[in-house]
């Protein structure tokens, strides 16, 4: 038996990715289609809700330099995953990658924690477009029962003939008098995640069409606030330097704001752009994955961050950053330009936005398992491929259920910070993965190239686990305990079907 270090041979992955037919998922994506894809997954929950934390509690107006530092992270990151999605693409992305280079076990661990990213994160974004779902519909005068609007035991009040949070209600106002319900369990979100299960199980190009038409509307939206918002502060440069000075507020001695609170509120801001990675999911239903996949990837990263700076730029002009701590700062920007019409524009945009986000990640996760199964690690039903539809069905349908049963009952911060840990814990190994492969193949043909190796990896290990240091105890223990059941199951069940497992020992090549 080759061992726990078993390294799945280049020849055989390359081998896979140029299979075809019935049994096959289906090669229709264009280089626009994988760049829509990755703008589909990232722009969701992260610029339409944490961006206003971010700035209330840890950086003010300096958040547009939270989303610089964070958008070099993924900088990193984005330039190893493309080097990779070049070689090997294939759908297991930085599973795959791992176990290229780094062995079954260490690929066996990433695959199990891509979970903690892809299906942890759309519910994470289904709890999001819960919440700006149930908004609009108030905002339209429609009442869904809020018990089944929050997760159990979230207590709602009754404020200004708006159900909102407890915890959302405006500083100094006490809930004293108003009329409270507690969450049953969040029934929006359950809809929501299994809507976007049957669009995957129909098709990866009709997903891939749902996602564009609708990133087209979510990129329109963001672009008319900006236009709006920018077109303001520049009639009116009194407020914007109003809301921008002290560009950096002072510390508060504990962490928050000052130049310590700058990568602070990266680490939470991270959120916003994951995704991008998920497009290196995509790679075996791309039509030309060696020259398309890094356009895809760093495509959308470039895209996104360009956004990203400017629109935080402009949220933290438009009105001072302390009262951004609410579920929809964006429309509350955009409120106080005196367009009246701008916050339901900027909920539709997020209603519709957030939903292409679930679609990519749940997309994500079932490639990723589907890869695990054809290597053995799993059983055969997560990579059975419908025979009309041409999608791995089974596996697809049983993430969408438990997609959709998380975020009825965890809440979304929680939720946000697992999927924080474990992109951050992917982007590590992908790009302690593209150093290692220079080394013992430094010859191979690489269709993309990462530049400065070995110093873009080293940024990008060195960067990914200085946010995670940022993050909180709670959530290295869930990511710990998460692992140690993934190990569990490798031993029981994966490293004894594993394919890799029955070869001769191998070089790797
Ligand atoms: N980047 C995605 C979002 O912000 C996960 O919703």
């Amino acid at each position: 038996m080759p061992g726990l270090f078993a390294i799945k041979p280049l020849s055989l992955l390359t081998q896979e990715a140029g299979e075809e037919g019935e049994n096959t998922l289906k090669r229709s994506l264009s280089a626009l289609n994988l760049i829509t894809l990755g703008i589909g997954a990232v722009i969701g929950a992260g610029i339409f809700t944490l961006t206003g934390q971010a700035a209330a509690l840890h950086a003010g107006p300096a958040v547009s330099l939270s989303f610089v530092l964070a958008g070099l992270t993924c900088a990193f990151a984005g330039l190893c995953y493309a080097e990779f999605a070049s070689i090997i693409p294939i759908a297991g992305s930085a599973y795959t990658y791992g176990y290229a280079t780094l062995g079954e076990l260490v690929a066996w661990i990433i695959g199990w924690d891509l979970v903690l990213e892809y299906a942890f994160g759309a519910s994470t974004v289904a709890s999001g477009w819960a919440g700006y779902f149930n908004s609009l519909l108030q905002q339209l005068g429609i009442v869904f029962p809020p018990s089944l609007t929050t997760t159990t035991g979230n207590v709602l009040v009754k404020y200004q003939g708006i159900w909102l949070s407890k915890s959302s209600l405006p500083p100094g106002v006490s809930d004293v008098g108003l009329e409270h319900v507690t969450g049953l369990f969040n029934l929006l979100a359950v809809i929501i995640v299994l809507l976007i299960t049957t669009v995957l199980v129909i098709g990866i190009k009709e997903s891939a069409n749902f996602n564009s038409a609708i990133v087209i509307i979510k990129l329109g939206i963001v672009g008319i606030f900006l236009a709006i918002g920018g077109f303001f502060l520049f009639h009116h440069p009194q407020v914007a330097s109003a809301n921008w000075h002290p560009f950096i507020p002072p510390s508060d001695g504990h962490g928050n704001f000052g130049l310590l609170g700058i990568p602070g509120a990266a680490a939470s801001i991270f959120f916003a752009y994951i995704g991008f990675d998920a497009v290196s999911t995509a790679a075996q239903e791309a039509k030309n994955p060696q020259r398309d996949m890094p356009i895809g990837i760093l495509g959308s990263l470039v895209v996104c961050t360009i956004l990203y700076i400017a629109v935080s730029l402009v949220l933290t002009g438009l009105v001072n950053y302390k009262t951004l701590n609410v579920s929809a700062p964006v429309a509350l920007a955009i409120d106080a330009t005196g367009v009246t019409w701008g916050s339901i524009l900027v909920k539709i945009g997020a209603v519709f936005g957030l939903a292409t986000v679930m679609l990519v990640m749940l997309l994500g996760q079932t490639r990723v398992f589907y890869s695990m199964s054809k290597d053995g690690l799993l059983p055969k039903w997560a990579s059975a491929i419908h025979p009309k539809f041409r999608t791995p069905w089974i596996t697809t349908i049983a993430f969408g259920a438990f997609a959709a049963i998380m975020p009825a009952f965890l809440p979304i911060d929680k939720l946000a910070e697992l999927v924080n840990i474990g992109t951050l814990l992917a982007f590590t190994i992908v790009s302690a993965g593209v150093w290692i492969l220079r080394v013992r193949h430094p010859h191979m043909h690489r269709p993309f190239k990462t530049p400065l190796v070995p110093l873009v990896p080293l940024l990008g290990i060195l960067s990914a686990v200085y946010l995670m240091t940022n993050l909180a105890l709670i959530t290295w223990i869930v990511m710990i305990v998460w692992l140690l059941i993934g190990l569990v199951i490798y031993f029981t069940y994966s490293r004894k079907h594993s394919k890799v497992q029955q070869l001769p020992a191998t070089s790797g090549d």
